[in-house]
């Protein structure tokens, strides 16, 4: 089986790719959260450094481009096949109000002849292998069949589904149904993607689509970073790793120059998921979150793990 870390914007920068890779190996791939170039497709900073090799050292990393511009994401694959990439990714999933208007991310959904223009001027010029994450309509996921029969004109490296519309946002129940339906129908290789958080989620999506190969997980990984060796039959993660594997990303950060307040603000991005392996521990997230300093946001973690409260089979249920 095959299972990819799903990019996450805000958190899995390659910072937390490395330091995940280091303390829970057995990732197939990470996906860079979404490169946005501008019209010509620049882009530079903090998307430029999370792609540099030398910042991927030993990681298999698939890059992401979130744009409708065929010539600016040719312009983009160009500089990412000069650094070594064969392969990048396009995200039709982005459910943003600040990205779909402007018909990117899961807006590309809208108006499935431009979807169309844009991957045959790709596809016909583009040298290295291009995937494409993508949800399965604009306001239904009854949409999928017609934008389906566009993606199967293509020679996809391979069709990652979040089984969504994208009015569901990132809450609705992922429509299992929709994507059993689809499956069989789809002519590149396919991974799965939504809401699979622990091995009951990953059961009832493997039961329900025989023949699937390939899963792709997120927030369900950020909150038990070692969900991937549970899944591949390995030992649940131990409230000892998990302060480890927080102190190593602490230090990663603060290490790469971010300062205090910066790391501060990217580990509580990291604890909104945490959390959630601290059942019932009410408003201790709070003391975290309210941490204005290191040292407080080292004696909030601390209570939280001296309180006894960690369960190592609790998930992800935002
Ligand atoms: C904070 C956050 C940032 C995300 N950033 C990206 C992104 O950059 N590119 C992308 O394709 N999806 C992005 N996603 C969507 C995830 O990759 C994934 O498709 C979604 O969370 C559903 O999978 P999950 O239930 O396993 O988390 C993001 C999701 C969240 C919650």
């Amino acid at each position: 089986m095959h299972l990819d870390f799903a990019p996450m914007e805000g958190v899995t920068s390659y910072l937390y790719r490395q330091v995940h890779a280091a303390c829970f190996p057995g990732v197939d791939r990470y996906f860079s959260p979404f490169i946005a170039p501008d019209g010509s497709g620049r882009f530079k900073g903090a998307a430029l450094r999370d792609v540099l090799p030398e910042n991927n050292r030993d990681l298999n990393v698939i890059p992401q481009v979130l744009c409708n511009s065929a010539e600016a994401f040719l312009t983009v694959s160009r500089e990412l096949g000069a650094m070594g990439y064969e392969e990048l990714n396009l995200n039709v999933g982005c459910p943003s109000a600040t990205v779909v208007p402007k018909h990117k991310g899961a807006g590309m959904l809208a108006d499935l002849r431009s979807l169309d223009a844009f991957l045959a001027e790709v596809f016909s010029r583009c040298t290295l292998k291009v995937s494409v994450k993508t949800r399965m309509g604009l306001q239904s996921t009854a949409e999928f069949p017609a934008v389906l029969e566009i993606y199967n004109r293509y020679p996809l490296s391979e069709l990652i589904i979040h089984a969504r519309d994208r009015v569901g946002m990132y809450k609705s129940v992922p429509d299992l149904e929709a994507f059993a339906a689809a499956f069989p129908q789809c002519r590149a290789p396919v991974s799965y993607n939504g809401n699979v958080v622990g091995k009951d989620s990953f059961e009832k999506v493997m039961s329900t689509n025989p023949g699937l190969e390939r899963m792709m997980l997120g927030r369900g990984v950020v909150t038990d970073p070692a969900l991937f060796r549970l899944l591949r039959g390995g030992a649940a993660m131990t409230d000892d790793e998990l302060r480890d594997f927080l102190n190593r990303l602490r230090s990663a950060f603060l290490a790469a120059g971010l300062g205090e307040h910066f790391t501060l603000s990217r580990l509580k991005e990291v604890w909104y998921y945490t959390i959630w392996k601290f059942p019932d521990s009410g408003r201790m997230l709070k003391a975290v979150n309210k941490s204005r300093r290191l040292d407080e946001y080292e004696a909030a973690v601390s209570a939280l793990f001296a309180s006894g409260l960690y369960r190592q089979d609790a998930v992800f249920r935002g």
